[in-house]
């Protein structure tokens, strides 16, 4: 299975700022990157026509970092995943930890959102993690098993989920998960989805992933990509991530 690379680029990127990274990436990865590796960008709205634009053609892979619960209607200054999926969408974050913090998403709506994307037939990225207090309060577990409970009820179990592990703490911070930390959780989770009945899911790590620490936490059983910030930016900075 090739290792997934997802490109979050928050509140970051003009369409023309969106559009030459693309055409440097591609440059770069000339040499075959995409052999071994699945490739994401997760643009901000107002810049995922552009990027859908110079995503034509190549093998990279987009989508947006935030949707609304329903498909259309009178919901001023929401976006539609529906209009999403027609500029070419195929991957969609749910659930980022800045959703849940600065604009109050709770699990309920975050599910809503999930079933959406599944009768859309396109694939969630569901993101998880605690605080840094909940994991000195030895919370990490019930934290992200609450969240999966939660915002994955009900859901069909046999299309395809990618849950995006990022704990707070590490967010934009360099403070990054040491191997043995990613190692537990990520086996939690793994059994935690097996035994909910899930069937066909990949587990990213994220937070303050850089190419200086991509390879050690890639060997890390249950690691199955990267959802990455800061360091999605630069293309030859993401480049060399890609190619861990
Ligand atoms: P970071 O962000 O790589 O800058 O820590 C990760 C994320 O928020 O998805």
């Amino acid at each position: 299975m090739k290792k997934i690379f997802a490109a979050n680029w928050k509140l970051n990127k003009s369409p023309l700022e969106a559009t030459k990274f693309i055409q440097d990436f591609m440059k770069l990865a000339a040499n075959g990157v995409f052999n071994q590796s699945d490739v994401l960008i997760f643009p901000s709205a107002f810049s995922m026509d552009a990027v859908s634009k110079a995503c034509a053609g190549t093998k990279i892979q987009f989508g947006p970092q935030n949707i609304f619960s329903e498909k259309s209607g009178a919901f001023t200054g929401e976006n539609s995943a529906e209009v999403a999926v027609q500029l070419g969408a195929q991957f969609f974050l749910v659930g980022h930890s800045e959703r849940r913090q600065l604009f109050s998403e709770v699990d309920a709506l975050l599910n809503q959102k999930v079933k959406l994307l599944q009768s859309l037939k396109v694939i969630p990225v569901f993101c998880i993690g605690e605080t840094l207090d909940q994991r000195d309060a030895e919370l990490t577990e019930t934290v992200c098993f609450s969240q999966i409970e939660k915002g994955l009820a009900g859901i069909d179990t046999t299309q395809r989920l990618i849950v995006a592990y990022e704990p707070v703490w590490a967010i934009g911070t360099g403070k990054v998960a040491t191997r043995d930390q990613v190692a537990e959780i990520h086996q939690k989770i793994f059994d935690k989805l097996t035994s909910m009945g899930f069937q066909n899911f990949q587990l990213l790590y994220g937070g303050s992933v850089k190419p200086e620490n991509a390879k050690e936490l890639l060997q890390v059983p249950h690691v199955h990509g990267f959802l990455i910030g800061g360091a999605s930016l630069d293309p030859n900075t993401f480049y060399k991530i890609c190619q861990s």
